[in-house]
């Protein structure tokens, strides 16, 4: 397999901790903290998938909204009922400070030495996320990831979420290579699978010590922190 001429990242859990919500979540619902932002999570990807698979996408809504979707049905389902669907009152502070937090989230501590790295050597990267574009800069800017990153490339401008093809295809247009040219970084076990298939070199950053997907593939590399991306190069 040839070296990879680019890096391609997923932003939310790979670059960018999204279970450091957790945290707050458990401030703000006592006992509740880590099912509460492991279900948001979940539910987020899940109404992802809704939206690309029905109605050829015509339920589409950015990855803001159905991050807000996602942890009002959270809430509800572990705190407690709330008014009619769309109403988030008793806790609509609660939500909005979760959402703020979501906004800002804090990037991994190995994540801006790994990208310093990269361009040191002269290697293109950029993230190739579900996040929406205004989602993904300010989330790049506040976890200080600011001119590490040659492209920032969210599935907002072809209106369908990972894993569709069309949404991994938006790498190789940016970079103008081809998929098996380019490494794919996630910690996302079925992204890393789906970009598998799609047929990126794949690098799965397995934080949390968790089985691979059981669906016959395996990505390219496994690895514990986003420094395992240079195992390509080495
Ligand atoms: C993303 C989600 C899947 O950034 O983490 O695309």
């Amino acid at each position: 397999m040839e070296k990879p001429r680019a890096v391609l990242f997923d932003a939310y859990g790979t670059l960018f901790d999204v279970y450091s919500v957790a945290l707050l979540a458990e401030q703000l619902f006592p006992g509740q903290g880590q099912a509460l932002s492991v279900l948001w999570r979940d539910k987020q990807i899940e109404y992802t998938r809704l939206v690309t698979t029905s109605n050829h996408g015509a339920h589409y809504r950015p990855f803001w909204e159905l991050t807000r979707a996602a942890l009002v049905f959270a809430v509800k389902r572990l705190v407690g009922p709330m008014g009619p669907l769309g109403a988030t009152a008793p806790f609509d502070t609660q939500i909005e400070r979760l959402m703020n937090q979501y906004r800002s989230l804090s990037a991994f501590p190995e994540n801006h030495a790994v990208l310093r790295e990269l361009k040191r050597r002269g290697i293109p990267t950029g993230v190739l996320s579900n996040g929406d574009p205004a989602m993904l800069h300010l989330a790049i800017k506040s976890a200080g990831l600011d001119g590490l990153l040659d492209h920032v490339l969210s599935v907002d401008t072809i209106r369908k979420y990972k894993t569709a093809p069309e949404a991994y295809a938006l790498g190789e247009q940016a970079t103008g290579l081809a998929a098996r040219q380019i490494a794919f970084v996630s910690c996302n076990a079925w992204d890393a699978l789906a970009a598998t298939w799609y047929g990126y070199q794949t690098l799965w950053v397995n934080r949390y010590q968790l089985p691979f997907e059981e669906l016959g593939t395996t990505p390219t590399r496994t690895g514990d922190n986003l420094g395992d991306v240079l195992g390509f190069f080495s």
